[in-house]
């Protein structure tokens, strides 16, 4: 698969990302049905798997966007920028965000920092993919969809250089 300049494998295909957005729907409902969770989604990325998951949860969910961004064609600038917008009804709520994936943690980090200072009862944190070996922030993922190595990775709502998060399957950069 080519996108822009760069020839792309499949790395995690359709049928394991239903599997991996099944298993973190359940683990979430058992965990928060009754405390009536605020899902927060990180645009853009996590779009598509927000859309998956919250319609695998077997509960009536409230849902909020926010717009957070760090990320420069392959490698992390380092710096998150502000294009954020926080939903106002933060306080109080057992808050879930929804993140497509962490990779340095500088994105989370901040923004796990700027959601708590508005006072909800909780926050957790949910990834569909974390990056062990590249996290350089103090961040805690709670819920993690499937590790992987330190690879670049595009589909599935991921982007390279804003093309291919219409992809079905989950792809990886060939070396
Ligand atoms: P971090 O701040 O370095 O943890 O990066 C977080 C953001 O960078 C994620 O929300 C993604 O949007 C983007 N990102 C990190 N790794 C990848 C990747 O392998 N492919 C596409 N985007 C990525
Ligand atoms: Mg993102």
């Amino acid at each position: 698969m080519r996108v822009k300049d760069r020839d792309f494998e499949v790395f995690i295909s359709k049928e394991e990302i239903e599997k991996i957005v099944k298993g973190l729907a359940q683990r979430i409902g058992k965990d928060y049905e009754d405390r009536n969770p605020l899902f927060v989604v990180m645009l853009n990325g996590s779009f598509v798997f927000a859309a998956d998951f919250l319609r695998s949860l077997d509960f009536v969910a409230d849902v909020a966007f926010v717009r957070y961004s760090s990320y420069v064609g392959m490698n992390t600038v380092g710096v998150a920028s502000c294009d954020i917008v926080i939903p106002e009804h933060v306080k109080g709520r057992n808050v879930i965000v929804v993140e497509d994936i962490v990779d340095s943690g500088v994105t989370m980090a901040q923004f796990m920092k700027d959601i708590k200072s508005l006072n909800p009862e909780s926050v957790a944190l949910m990834t569909l993919l974390f990056k062990p070996d590249s996290l350089r922030e103090n961040v805690k993922v709670d819920y993690v969809g499937k590790a992987i190595e330190n690879r670049f990775v595009v589909g599935y709502g991921l982007d390279y250089d804003g093309l291919g998060r219409n992809l079905d399957a989950i792809y990886v950069v060939k070396e």
